[in-house]
């Protein structure tokens, strides 16, 4: 067995989570460093989570010999250069959603990964609930039969303590609102389950939060097989829930309304008649969706770099994830509908900004 990877963590926030899903995978990985601008939350993860060692910026995280893996989880503006950095280096690099700010951002990391030794994995944790891998392991054997109609809500709870990070709430530095950093989560187990979005009608508001970007947000969707989708997502939810319909030709899949789980159990499956209830019964026994969240994202991902095949979740996701958002904002501005795939020629492929 080889030796575990050995991680720096930048970013201890969400980073935190990082550091702890690491630690929950011994052989696999170590984390040996962890990194923040903030004194304070650095000296707090070290002692707290046990790492020996911390460092005050990134250039000095990466000039560090023998870190292995880099796991970004400082603020979206800063994704792209703190991934090229690292990946120059030949480190593999784990970035935190949204992956980069722009269509022709996630091109430029799509390169300099192709000329680096390291290898690049998106942040997408949702897809290794259980409930979720139970669904896609029904669609992927056939058991589901044909899509018509999936309903993805966010309906969650953001205020001025969330705003008070300086970054948040603005274009330059968060990207977007709840489209990019909230609704994104639903968006991309939208396509796992059902595959590529075609078009897109959007409306977006800024009704909740005194903030630039947007925090309510509707969407018509049209899949690329044909099915149907909407999307509704808004910070401004007294109730928080998450919630995950597909109605497809032999069952209706539904998640919970737990709203940071929305991958995880329990799922139910309601068969169309008992044929189908036996297939789906059948298909599940013995089925095993293996761990959730970062440590299942994370074990997946040790795997494939030891196997070297593909990362449980690619740059071709993340890419995917960020075309349906650049063809939201430009739908919602525009007040027309919007096809994808978006070409290097289109209007917003370089920045989905607002036109100001
Ligand atoms: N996948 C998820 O469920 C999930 C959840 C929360 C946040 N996120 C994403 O994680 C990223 C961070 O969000 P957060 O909520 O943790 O933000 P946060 O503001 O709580 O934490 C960011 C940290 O980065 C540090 N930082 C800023 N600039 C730095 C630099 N140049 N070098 C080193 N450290 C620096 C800050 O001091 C802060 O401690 C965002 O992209 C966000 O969308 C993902």
């Amino acid at each position: 067995m080889s030796a575990p990877l050995r991680v720096g963590v930048v970013g201890l926030g969400i980073g935190r989570a990082h550091v702890w899903a690491y630690q929950q995978l011994p052989g696999e990985f170590e984390v040996v460093a962890v990194c923040d601008t903030d004194p304070a939350r650095a000296a707090f993860v070290r002692s707290r989570q046990n790492v020996p060692r911390t460092c005050g910026g990134f250039d000095e995280l990466i000039a560090i010999d023998s870190r292995d893996v880099v796991s970004v989880c400082t603020p979206p503006h800063l994704h792209l250069e703190q991934c090229r950095a690292a990946l120059a280096t030949g480190r593999h690099v784990v970035c935190e959603k949204p992956l980069v700010g722009s269509l022709a951002d996630v091109d430029t990391l799509a390169d300099a990964e192709r000329s680096s030794a390291g290898r690049l994995m998106p942040i997408f944790q949702y897809r290794f609930g259980a409930g979720i891998q139970k669904l896609r392991h029904l669609v992927a054997r056939g058991v589901t039969g044909r899509a018509y109609l999936s309903t993805v809500e966010t309906a969650w709870s953001r205020s001025g303590d969330y705003y008070a990070a300086p970054w948040r709430g603005r274009w330059d530095t968060e990207r977007g609102g709840v489209l990019l950093s909230h609704a994104t989560h639903a968006h991309d187990l939208l396509s796992f389950i059902v595959g590529p979005v075609a078009s897109v009608y959007a409306r977006t508001t800024t009704r909740v939060n005194p903030i630039e970007t947007e925090d309510c947000a509707a969407a018509a969707l049209e899949m690329t097989d044909g099915s149907v989708a909407t999307s509704s997502a808004t910070l401004g939810s007294h109730v928080e829930i998450s919630r995950l319909r597909f109605c497809f030709e032999n069952l209706t899949a539904e998640s919970s309304l737990a709203p940071y789980a929305p991958g995880a159990e329990p799922w139910t499956f309601t068969a169309r008649d008992d044929v189908a209830q036996e297939a789906i019964d059948e298909t599940l026994a013995g089925f095993d969706p293996g761990s959730e969240g970062y440590v299942g994202q994370f074990a997946r991902f040790a795997a494939a770099l030891a196997e070297g095949t593909e990362l449980p979740v690619t740059l071709a996701d993340a890419r995917a994830s960020l075309e349906l958002v650049t063809a939201l904002y430009h739908s919602s501005e525009t007040g027309l509908p919007a096809s994808l795939p978006l070409g290097t020629d289109h209007p917003k492929y370089r920045s989905w900004l607002p036109d100001r």
